[in-house]
């Protein structure tokens, strides 16, 4: 079988060349994502993997690989709000993507974030740079367990966030619509509402869809803890970014630790000159209280090479007619 795989990194092709070599399928890597420009690259081959956090394109993007005979797309994320999956039903392209590649990953980098935050280490980097060593009683902090967090989103990742924070000894709120009887043990399951008034640490870890774009925007800042910290691990377009920026200048929360924001698709993971960095993202860096990383959250070992390993089997379940325990229901 033939496979094309695009936004290929270095640090994948060890793993790629791996999975050929095993599994003797050819496979042909590009650098550039799937849209309408480079769909063409996956004319001749029988299958599709991709990565990235913008969109594919409209509507012809996906006739064009219906037409050349590609009936499926896998995805290396477990995000699939790049794919528009109307359009990949309307072609009969099936999609899949790769929901464990590593919870632990994404999970462990909010506490980190968290962490960060909660103990003013920037207010003190900051000082510090200026000959300031002093124990500044305005930095005075608090510890993870004495506090309560709120998980929104018990999938896999909010699970394992919920699992870590619960055994740094903090109560743990969880607001997800599906009830998940492994995760009992660690959370406390309430509502949306009640969650957002009660965490000191707010953790999102849901997907983006129309019902949950901008879940977290004027009215829930005005609800949540003057002392709380909002983590974003998940999506950028679950928080209303100009409400984030109000709630910070106004003191409605403590601070932000975003991995993802609404409009990265234009300069995360790229190199780029100061003037293609948005206004808002420029706001927010410029915050003490804020830390951003470039969508990193899932940047281990063990992420890549499951990304990859996992993704290119489903590829060849797919395109071989057989189901996938990862096949996105449309
Ligand atoms: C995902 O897996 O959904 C991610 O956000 C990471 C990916 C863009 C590399």
């Amino acid at each position: 079988m033939k496979l094309i795989i695009y936004s290929v990194r270095e640090a994948e092709k060890p793993y790629i060349n791996a999975w050929a070599k095993k599994t003797g399928h050819e496979v042909e890597m590009v650098d550039k994502p799937l849209n309408a420009k480079t769909v063409k690259l996956a004319q001749g081959y029988d299958g599709v993997s991709i990565q990235q956090t913008a969109k594919l394109g409209d509507a012809k993007v996906y006739e064009e690989l219906a037409a050349m005979g590609i009936k499926q797309l896998s995805t290396r994320t477990v995000g699939v709000d790049m794919i528009n999956l109307d359009d990949c039903k309307a072609n009969d392209i099936v999609v899949t993507n790769v929901p464990v590649y590593s919870p632990r990953a994404i999970a462990e980098m909010g506490v980190t974030q968290a962490m960060y935050l909660l103990r003013r280490i920037a207010d003190f980097r900051e000082r510090m740079a200026h000959g300031d060593f002093r124990w500044s009683d305005d930095l005075i902090s608090n510890e993870i367990y004495n506090l309560t967090v709120g998980v929104i989103g018990l999938g896999n990742i909010g699970g394992a966030t919920a699992q870590i924070y619960k055994a740094l000894g903090a109560r743990v709120l969880a607001y997800d619509p599906f009830y998940n009887v492994e995760y009992e043990p660690y959370v406390e399951y309430t509502d949306f509402e009640t969650v957002v008034k009660s965490a000191d640490i707010l953790t999102l870890h849901t997907p983006l869809l129309p019902s949950t774009e901008n879940m977290i925007a004027a009215p829930q800042f005005k609800m949540m803890k003057n002392n709380a910290y909002l983590i974003n691990m998940a999506r950028g377009g679950l928080v209303n970014t100009s409400d984030l920026i109000a709630a910070l200048e106004n003191h409605e929360i403590a601070g932000a630790g975003l991995d993802t924001l609404a409009d990265e698709t234009t300069f995360f993971s790229k190199q780029v000159s100061p003037d293609k960095i948005p206004a808002d993202y420029k706001k927010l860096a410029a915050m003490p209280n804020v830390l951003i990383t470039p969508h990193i959250a899932f940047l281990t070992q063990t992420s890549i090479r499951n990304m990859v390993e996992i993704s290119l089997n489903d590829v060849v379940t797919v395109v071989e007619g057989k189901h996938s325990r990862n096949e996105i229901r449309m």
